[in-house]
C-alpha cells in the first residue's frame, strides 16, 4: 500500500509511521508535514531513510493534488491539536482543521484514493460525573476553538461522503500518552519540569477526568480501522482509562519519589471541559480491537523513563513552551 500520511512529525504521527515502517514492510510512507512549533523531524530519524518527506502544508492545493494522485490511502493526522492555543489565537485551527482538511477532501474525491480522519472525543463536549460514555451516536457539541474546527472536519467528511461517494472513515479517540508529544500537553510539561526541579502545574482544582490510552493502541486501532472499516463509520477509541488530573499528577510525583502534594494549583482554562470518557464497544466487537497497554501506571513510569533518556528531543522546546503559558496570563494559585 502506497499511504500519505498527513502530520507526520507530530505526536501521534510519528508514531504511527515509526510502528508501520518497522511492522509494514509492504507499506511505504510519504509523510505531509509543515514543521510547526509542533512537529519535529527528529521524531522520525531512525525511519527517514525509509519513507519520503515532504515539508509542507495540507491547505496548499496543488501540493496535496500532486501527493494525493500517488497513493491508495491517505490517514490525516495533521491538526492544530491544543486548546490552550486555540484560546490565545484560534485562526489556524480554523485554516489547517478546517480548510487543510477540505483541501485532502477534494483530492481523494477527484482520485478515489481512500481516507481516514483522525479526530478527537472532544467533538462530543464533556460529560458530567456519571454520565454514560461517549457513543458513536453522541451529539456533537465541541467547547474549545479546536474542538469546534475538529468538529467542523468531522462534519465536511461525513458529508463529502454521503454526497461524493468518499470511500473514507473516522476514528474518535480520547486523550494519548506516550514517547514524544510535545512538552506543552499536560503529561509530558509535568514530567519535564521535575526533570528541571520545577513543580508540576494543576488547572484550578484538578478535579477533571481524562480517559488515557496509550499512543501505540490508538494507531492500532487506526490501522484496523483503515484496513477493515465501513466506508462511512465513525469508531470511537478509549481503553477505559479515566482517571482525573490530581491522581495522574500524584502518580507522576511517585514516579520521582516526591511528595504526593508537591504540585500547585494555576489558572484554569475558560470553558475547561469536565470529563471525557469513551465507550469503545463497537470497535472492540466489529474489528476485535483491544489495547496492549491496560496498566496506565507501568505506561506512564515507561514514559517518564523515555523523557528522561530523551532530554535532547524535548529540551529546545521547553522554554518556549512554558513562556506560553506565562504569556497567556497563567498564574500560580497555591499549593
Ligand atoms: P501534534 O500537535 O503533536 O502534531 C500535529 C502535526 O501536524 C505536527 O507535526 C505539525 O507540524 C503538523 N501540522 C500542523 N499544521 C499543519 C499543516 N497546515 N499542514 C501540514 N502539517 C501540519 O498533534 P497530535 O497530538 O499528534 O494529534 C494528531 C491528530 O490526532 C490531530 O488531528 C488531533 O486532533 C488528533 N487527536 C489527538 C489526541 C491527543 O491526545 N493528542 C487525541 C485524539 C485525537
Ligand atoms: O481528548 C482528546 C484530546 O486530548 C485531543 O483532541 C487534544 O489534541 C489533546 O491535546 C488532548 O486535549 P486536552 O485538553 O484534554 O489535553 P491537555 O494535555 O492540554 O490537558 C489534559 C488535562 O490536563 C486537561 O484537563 C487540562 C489539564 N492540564 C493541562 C496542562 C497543560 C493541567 O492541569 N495542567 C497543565 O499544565
Amino acid at each position: 500500500m502506497r499511504l500519505l500520511v498527513t502530520g507526520g512529525a507530530g505526536f501521534i504521527g510519528a508514531n504511527f509511521v515509526r510502528h508501520t515502517v518497522a511492522d509494514r514492510p509492504d507499506t511505504t510512507v510519504t509523510v505531509l508535514d509543515a514543521l510547526t512549533y509542533a512537529g519535529n523531524r527528529d521524531s522520525l530519524a531512525e525511519v527517514a531513510d525509509r519513507i519520503d518527506f515532504v515539508h509542507g502544508d495540507i491547505a496548499d492545493l496543488d501540493l496535496v493534488d500532486e501527493l494525493v494522485s500517488g497513493v491508495d490511502a491517505v490517514v490525516h493526522f495533521a491538526a492544530e491539536s491544543h486548546n490552550d492555543n486555540s484560546l490565545a489565537e484560534p485562526w489556524p485551527f480554523v485554516q489547517t482543521n478546517i480548510v487543510g482538511t477540505y483541501s485532502l477532501l477534494q483530492a481523494v474525491r477527484r482520485y478515489d484514493v481512500r481516507y481516514h480522519h483522525v479526530s478527537t472525543d472532544e467533538v462530543y463536549g464533556d460529560l458530567e460525573p456519571d454520565a454514560p460514555a461517549f457513543t458513536e451516536d453522541s451529539p456533537y457539541n465541541p467547547s474549545s476553538p479546536y474542538s469546534a474546527t475538529k468538529a467542523s472536519s468531522d462534519l465536511l467528511v461525513r458529508a463529502w461522503t454521503r454526497s461524493f461517494g468518499l470511500r473514507a472513515t473516522l476514528s474518535n479517540c480520547s486523550n494519548n500518552y506516550g514517547p514524544y508529544q510535545h512538552v506543552e500537553k499536560f503529561i509530558p510539561r509535568q514530567i519535564t519540569n521535575l526533570i528541571d526541579g520545577a513543580r508540576p502545574r494543576l488547572y484550578g482544582a484538578g478535579d477533571q477526568v481524562r480517559d488515557w490510552i496509550h499512543v501505540d493502541d490508538h494507531n492500532r486501532a487506526v490501522w484496523d480501522v483503515l484496513e477493515r472499516g465501513r466506508t462511512g463509520q465513525t469508531y470511537l477509541i478509549g481503553a477505559e482509562g479515566e482517571l482525573d488530573n490530581k491522581t495522574v499528577v500524584r502518580m507522576i510525583l511517585a514516579a520521582f519519589g516526591r511528595d504526593e502534594d508537591d504540585f500547585d494549583h494555576v489558572t484554569d482554562r475558560p470553558g475547561h471541559d469536565r470529563r471525557y470518557a469513551i465507550d469503545a464497544t463497537l470497535l472492540r466487537t466489529e474489528l476485535g480491537w483491544a489495547p496492549h497497554y491496560r496498566d496506565f501506571a507501568a505506561g506512564l513510569a515507561a514514559t517518564v523513563r523515555w523523557y528522561r533518556d530523551n532530554e535532547s528531543w524535548w529540551r529546545p522546546y521547553k522554554a518556549g513552551a512554558e513562556s506560553a503559558y506565562a504569556a497567556a496570563g497563567e498564574q500560580t494559585l497555591g499549593s
